[in-house]
């Protein structure tokens, strides 16, 4: 077995594949209106049966965990054909198979995600509160209808994380809040740090770390510290409730030492890290257009990872990569 290990010794088996740059939010961070980041073309969309052969590929390479993202991954047509193919392939390979999500489509495909094997979902929330879910998300009112798949959610039992990126002036006074909510749900909330990407305006002053977030929170809760696992997050439980917070640094503390991630866009390009030039010079499309073998695939993706970096450089750089926008990478 092809292993697919990088020559900083990180083995990687977590592949995250965006479905679609296609959303029904246009949030500040991702996509602000206005922001005419170019589509993907629908030539250069992975069909589900390619989906299906990479997913394979890669769980052939021992890969352990898949995320789909988007975009709105809920947005692709018929998606649940989707996760029902991945379900025989999950049977075998025994992988996770999870979807980070708005939350918006949810209602009516729960029972049918967990039927397909679908452990658990992180769901975007940036707000409680309407009037800044309007601000933050740049859509009407959804904030009651996330709730209410928040709660059937819960109800069904699929296990489920919410995120939340904070931004300075906007959200940042709704941090216990959340830690009200995260105990009230008993569920995982994970405060964000505002990554920059090429279209979102990113800026220091609207920036606060994940440190300032905690002293914010400490005001009114005793927070302790989880060991730390592989996750992308610093966990903490609220000291004599069911809440647990969880606060992803990319910015103050990046964790690249122990990357095992690798990305498809939904342009199809592979991704060695999220803040790396997409050159697109391995494009999944391309390589089965052109009747690659799977072994030769895989050959490519090795030798391709050789060139990834032991960490990416200052990510407040990353505002003059060109093309990188979250919408087709998915996070
Ligand atoms: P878990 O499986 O629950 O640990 O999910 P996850 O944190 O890997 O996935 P999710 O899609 O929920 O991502 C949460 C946040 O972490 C998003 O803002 C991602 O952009 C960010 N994130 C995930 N992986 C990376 C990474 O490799 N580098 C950076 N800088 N951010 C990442
Ligand atoms: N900074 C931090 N997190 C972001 N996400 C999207 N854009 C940004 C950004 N600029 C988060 C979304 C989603 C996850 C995939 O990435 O909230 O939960």
């Amino acid at each position: 077995m092809t292993e697919l290990t990088d020559r900083f010794n990180r083995k990687h088996e977590y592949l995250r594949i965006s479905l679609t740059d296609n959303c029904n939010l246009n949030c500040i961070y991702c996509s602000p209106i206005g922001s005419c980041i170019p589509k993907t073309e629908k030539k250069d969309i992975l069909t589900y049966e390619e989906i299906i052969r990479i997913v394979n590929l890669f769980a052939v390479a021992g890969f352990k965990k898949f995320r789909f993202t988007g975009g709105e991954p809920l947005l692709r047509r018929d998606v649940l054909a989707l996760f029902e193919k991945l379900s025989e392939l999950r049977k075998k390979y025994k992988f996770e198979l999870l979807i980070t999500t708005n939350g918006i489509l949810l209602h009516d495909k729960i029972d049918k995600l967990m039927e397909y094997g679908v452990e658990r979902l992180n769901i975007s929330l940036d707000s409680l509160k309407s009037d800044n879910f309007i601000k933050i998300n740049g859509s009407k009112d959804y904030l009651q209808i996330v709730i209410d798949n928040i709660e059937q959610a819960i109800a069904a039992d699929i296990k489920i994380k919410i995120n939340t990126v904070i931004i300075r002036g906007i959200n940042e006074t709704e941090l216990i809040d959340f830690c009200d909510f995260s105990i009230k749900y008993s569920v995982n909330v994970r405060f964000i740090e505002f990554m920059p990407f090429s279209s979102n305006n990113w800026n220091k002053e609207q920036f606060i770390s994940s440190a300032e977030m905690r002293e914010i929170i400490s005001a009114k809760y005793l927070l302790k510290r989880l060991d730390q696992d592989l996750s992308t997050s610093d966990n903490y439980l609220i000291e004599g409730t069911g809440g647990m917070i969880g606060f992803i640094n990319p910015i103050s503390d990046h964790f690249c030492s122990s990357c095992n991630r690798l990305r498809i866009s939904s342009d199809s390009n592979l991704k060695l890290c999220l803040f790396s030039e997409s050159s697109g010079s391995i494009n999944f499309k391309k390589m089965i257009n052109q009747n690659y073998t799977d072994s030769q695939m895989l050959d490519i993706i090795s030798a391709a990872l050789q060139n990834k970096e032991s960490e990416h450089s200052a990510i407040t750089n990353s505002k003059l990569l060109l093309n990188n926008e979250m919408l087709n990478i998915g996070g």
